[in-house]
């Protein structure tokens, strides 16, 4: 391998990924010397991407759709975030082992506090769907101490089981965990609303009715696109305060990442303001 020091993201598909436009980015900015490239891996086909990729030399990978299961079966040290989501996005190749982290709980988190200006304390929140990007978020969430989280799903069993999984790590908090079906939203108050499902990719309309937001409400896509989703026209209909997409939660979890490889934390403002205007 080459001088610099090996990152790669793996995923499948992987070709409009901007990890490697961030991370260049972040690079350049802490003069890190970083390769960071993308490795489209066939399906079955990842655990022996990363061992290859580690066994060359690699540092470090981040993984993405569908692969963040197979990079928590394979890590041989887990983060607690990274046992609570059952999935990594951030694998570290060190001492011989492989380490896996989840940072794209504490980029959302970041990403909304400090970013957005939005603080979560005390705040009453709907979040909708229940796969893996719901998981990722709910512990980061829960720590910084909301009064209220519901999870609603199409399926409501995985938003019941979710809510589940995070009972134990509420104890002692005072916050109210609900979840349900999507109909089980009915009039309400929220402060902030969270699109965790995959809705806007198959173009159907947001499963929701439109008066379940309080005032001053935020409305977070965890999707990032050029375009309007069919989640940031609800959110319009629904009155929404400010609406966000998911491109600065993408830039802090990868800030996060580069700082578990580099032991530095780049500068993201500039970075996010690069890539809106790409
Ligand atoms: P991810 O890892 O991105 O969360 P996932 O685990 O496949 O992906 O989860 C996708 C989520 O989007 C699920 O909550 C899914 O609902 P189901 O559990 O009922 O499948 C939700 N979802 C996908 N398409 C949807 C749609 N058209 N309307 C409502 N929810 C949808």
């Amino acid at each position: 391998m080459g001088e610099r020091d090996q990152y790669v993201v793996i995923g499948n598909p992987i070709e409009h990924s901007k990890s490697p436009q961030i991370h260049y980015m972040f690079g350049e900015q802490t003069g890190e010397p970083i390769e960071y490239k993308k490795i489209l891996c066939p399906l079955g086909g990842f655990t022996r991407a990363v061992t290859d990729f580690f066994a060359e030399g690699g540092l470090g990978a981040n993984v993405t759709v569908p692969f963040k299961l197979d990079a928590y079966d394979l890590a041989t040290a887990r983060s607690t975030r990274v046992e609570h989501a059952r999935a990594a996005n951030t694998l570290v190749n060190k001492d011989g082992l492989i380490h896996a982290e989840n940072t794209d709980g504490l980029g959302f988190v970041t990403d909304i506090v400090r970013n957005l200006e939005f603080p979560i304390v005390d705040k009453s929140i709907l979040i909708v769907g229940a796969g893996g990007a719901a998981r990722g978020i709910l512990l980061p969430l829960v720590e910084e101490r909301p009064k209220r989280i519901m999870v609603v799903n199409r399926t409501p069993d995985k938003a019941r089981e979710l809510i589940k999984s995070i009972e134990a790590d509420t104890k002692g908090f005072p916050i109210v965990l609900l979840s349900g079906g999507l109909q089980d939203v009915v009039e309400d108050e929220f402060d902030m609303i969270v699109n965790a499902t995959s809705s806007s990719l198959s173009g159907d309309a947001f499963p929701l009715s439109s008066n379940v937001l309080g005032p001053n409400a935020l409305a977070y896509d965890m999707m990032y696109g050029k375009d309007d989703t069919s989640f940031s026209r609800w959110a319009s209909v629904a009155k929404a305060y400010q609406i966000s997409d998911g491109l600065g939660m993408l830039v802090e979890q990868a800030a996060e990442s580069f700082f578990l490889w580099r032991g530095k934390r780049p500068e993201t403002r500039a970075v996010m303001e690069a890539l809106r205007a790409t």
